[in-house]
């Protein structure tokens, strides 16, 4: 756990200088470039006295090491210069967990998006009644409105914008104004735009979330979570995580320092591959819309334009109306594409999905069957062939 002044923030530069240079310090560790990985459980006092007066910077590997420390500083750095604290958890999900147990007491209510990744609902819906606490969930587009959802008792808002899935593009500013006028904490899981395309807590969130497993890691290598807060949630964070002995092995730790290094160019890279694909995609007769932000044709275009620096290489489609069995076709069809879970690597993926299960305040109908894309960093135009193909098996399977 990083508080404000330790480590070397630096927050005049701009984005890609800050990823190359937050929480590095090479002349605390002889010069190298990069900061040791300190495998760590035991740290040895030279005296009792210092033992029993906890003396030194660091006390318990638990409690962090020169490698946490980097970590927390650089990501902390990466959000901007409202952030205050940041928790680094074993994994995205712990990351959303921890967040939202810093923020409630047995008695309490919380509005979810209805939008939110399947497992912070199933979070919501099995972990936290066992502690006397309730979630209603809203429509992603609810906007101001909002504050007719707040009851008494109603103590965060969470969002996830866009919905990972399916591609809502939330009103944080509206939301978080909404919420901080009843004194509601607001959560943001900010996963697919990152800091970088999105300063989460700038437009006013107070609990910035990201899965490190995904472009942090960016190699499909490791996992990873971290949140980041600022005002009065700093300090209920940082007790939930330490008190529940959550940590980050330094293995991973030092994946998550190695992947920021080149965050910003992955990102661009994923963001412009995404958008050629998504175009190509638009024009094809097979597929009925591109659920993808950055679109003009996106519902959510506006808001994101207004809000948001950048894109990345997630989105999905909805094809035309078509039996499960050629959707299948085309997925197996795909040779760059892997099938499978997760996101945010250097490779391509494709998965079928249905939101239907995981909806109560909205109805899922997009029209036809859907697919999600992660776009990697393959050559674009290899993509668009084996696209092609898979197209090709659909439409095969349809005569
Ligand atoms: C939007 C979003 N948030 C959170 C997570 C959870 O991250 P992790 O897999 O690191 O637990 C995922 C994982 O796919 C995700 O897509």
């Amino acid at each position: 756990m990083t508080g404000k002044k330790s480590g070397n923030r630096d927050c005049d530069h701009k984005t890609a200088t800050r990823l190359a240079n937050a929480g590095r310090n090479p002349f605390a560790h002889h010069g190298y470039v990069n900061p040791p990985v300190y495998h760590a459980s035991t740290l040895l006092y030279p005296s009792a006295e210092d033992y029993i007066a906890h003396r030194g910077q660091y006390r318990y590997g638990r409690r962090g090491t020169p490698t946490s420390e980097a970590l927390e500083t650089a990501l902390a750095d990466i959000e901007g210069p409202q952030c205050e604290a940041v928790a680094l958890l074993p994994s995205g999900l712990a990351a959303i967990s921890a967040a939202l147990l810093s923020v409630v007491r047995a008695g309490d209510h919380i509005l979810v998006t209805d939008s939110a990744y399947a497992p912070t609902r199933k979070f919501c819906d099995v972990i936290l009644p066992r502690y006397g606490v309730t979630t209603t969930y809203y429509d992603p587009l609810v906007g101001p409105d909002i504050a007719a959802l707040m009851r008494p008792n109603t103590v965060a808002v969470f969002l996830e914008s866009p919905g990972s899935l399916s591609f809502e593009v939330q009103d944080v500013p509206a939301i978080a104004a909404a919420a901080h006028a009843r004194n509601a904490a607001v959560l943001m899981d900010n996963t697919w735009a990152t800091p970088i395309h999105f300063p989460a807590l700038e437009k006013g969130v107070d609990l910035s979330i990201q899965s490190g497993t995904k472009y942090i890691g960016g190699h499909s290598d490791v996992m990873l979570g971290a949140v980041a807060s600022k005002n009065s949630t700093s300090m209920r964070l940082k007790e939930t995580v330490f008190e529940m002995g959550l940590c980050v092995g330094p293995d991973d730790m030092f994946l998550g320092l190695r992947g920021l290094r080149t965050m910003g160019v992955r990102l661009a890279q994923h963001d412009a591959s995404a958008m050629k694909v998504a175009r190509w995609l638009e024009g094809r007769p097979e597929i009925l819309r591109v659920l993808h932000p950055a679109l003009e044709s996106h519902p959510g275009h506006a808001i994101w334009k207004r809000d948001f620096t950048g894109a990345c290489g997630l989105f999905s489609v909805v094809f035309r109306p078509a039996p499960a069995a050629a959707v299948h076709a085309f997925l197996n069809k795909l040779a760059l594409f892997g099938i499978g879970a997760s996101w945010g690597g250097f490779e391509s993926l494709a998965i079928p999905f249905d939101c239907t299960p995981v909806r109560s305040a909205t109805r899922w109908a997009p029209g036809g069957p859907t697919v999600r894309f992660h776009i990697g960093l393959e050559d674009v135009s290899d993509l668009i062939a084996d696209l092609e193909d898979g197209l090709a098996a659909f439409a095969k399977s349809m005569t």
